[in-house]
């Protein structure tokens, strides 16, 4: 079985080569894996060149800045949508489908460092805006938070399946997007809205129990419908989407239980449209160094889910099976 040739979503970014170069370690360039042939995924950049150009080191590395707090909208019990303020340039680097960023208060250790996905971005006025769940310590800190954060960014493999969102244009899409999973939907209907796609739009509120992007979404030429997609109406309603409207990409935003459900779908009505999901892996440092975020692929082949844009497929079948 050949091993997958890994894709780095850093690749070609002024974050490329990162430290993983000078260790070995590169997820794309087998050069800067220790090997002595070429055996790259080519995306216009050679990241073997652009290390020797570099002085044979890693280029820069991700700053941690304050942001200031300019609103905190207590959603729900458990959800929170905080608007930050950042620089105009990080807020267009974060406006891309997938940007997250690591955010913690301002008095507590780097290991309160927590991933939040962009759930929208204001490049004007040099502003990002985020939701969190309150479920664990570190979540449960950002709540203490006065008016200024820790933010580490920008970041950018918070979805699989990038590059088939990016091409697809002119076609029908479905997005699912389940409780807190429904801030990373947001840039995601963007994009897919300015690749000129009709987009049918199923919120279900999940466990946050409400809606929070509807006005995030204004002015979008959407279709959106509010189900309940774990049950039997939820599940009648995509099958009937999947089976009559054509639907050329589907965008799971939730749990890897709700990717795998969707991935069960397709399978039975034998359609292939493009898969985009969320990832949902346990990611620490972000960089590839600390391997919290590691799954094995069924060939052997561990992936750093935090930098690698994988088939999201192939994760999901890694941690959830599917029949
Ligand atoms: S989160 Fe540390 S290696 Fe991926």
């Amino acid at each position: 079985m050949t091993k997958e040739r890994l894709e780095c979503v850093d690749a070609g970014s002024e974050y490329c080569p990162c430290y993983l170069a000078e260790t070995n370690n590169c997820i794309t360039c087998s050069h800067l894996q220790g090997k002595d042939f070429c055996d790259c995924n080519w995306r216009g950049v050679c990241i073997y060149q652009e290390y020797a150009w570099n002085g044979y080191k890693s280029k820069f590395n991700r700053t941690t800045t304050k942001a200031a707090i300019v609103k905190r909208i207590n959603v729900t019990d458990n959800c929170t949508v905080l608007e930050l303020k950042v620089t105009k340039t990080l807020a267009r680097q974060l406006s891309e489908a997938g940007s997250y960023v690591f955010l913690r208060d301002i008095n507590l250790p780097s290991y309160f460092d927590v991933p939040m996905s962009i759930m929208d971005t204001d490049v004007t006025n040099g502003c990002v805006y985020i939701a969190y769940q309150k479920l664990g310590s570190k979540t449960k800190k950002l709540d203490d938070t006065k008016d200024k954060l820790f933010l580490r960014g920008p970041y950018w493999n918070g979805v699989f399946g990038l590059r088939n969102l990016k091409k697809v244009k002119n076609s029908k899409c479905l997005i699912v997007a389940r409780g807190i999973a429904q801030a990373p939907s947001v840039l995601v209907a963007k994009k897919l809205i300015r690749n000129n796609n009709e987009i049918v739009m199923i919120i279900d509120k999940g466990k946050v129990g409400k809606n929070f992007i509807d006005e995030y979404l204004e002015g979008l030429n959407l279709n959106i419908v509010e189900e309940n997609v774990m049950q039997e109406k939820g599940i009648l309603l995509i099958k009937n989407i999947l089976k009559n409207e054509n639907i050329s990409l589907i965008y799971s935003g939730g749990s890897d239980v709700l990717h795998s459900k969707l991935i069960n779908m397709i399978d039975d009505l034998s359609i292939e449209p493009y898969i985009v999901a969320t990832n949902n892996g346990e990611i620490c440092c972000g960089e590839g160094i600390c391997g919290s975020c590691s799954t094995r692929l069924k060939d052997g082949t561990i992936v750093k889910t935090c930098k690698t844009q994988v088939d999201a497929r192939k994760i999901i079948e890694r941690r959830v099976c599917i029949d």
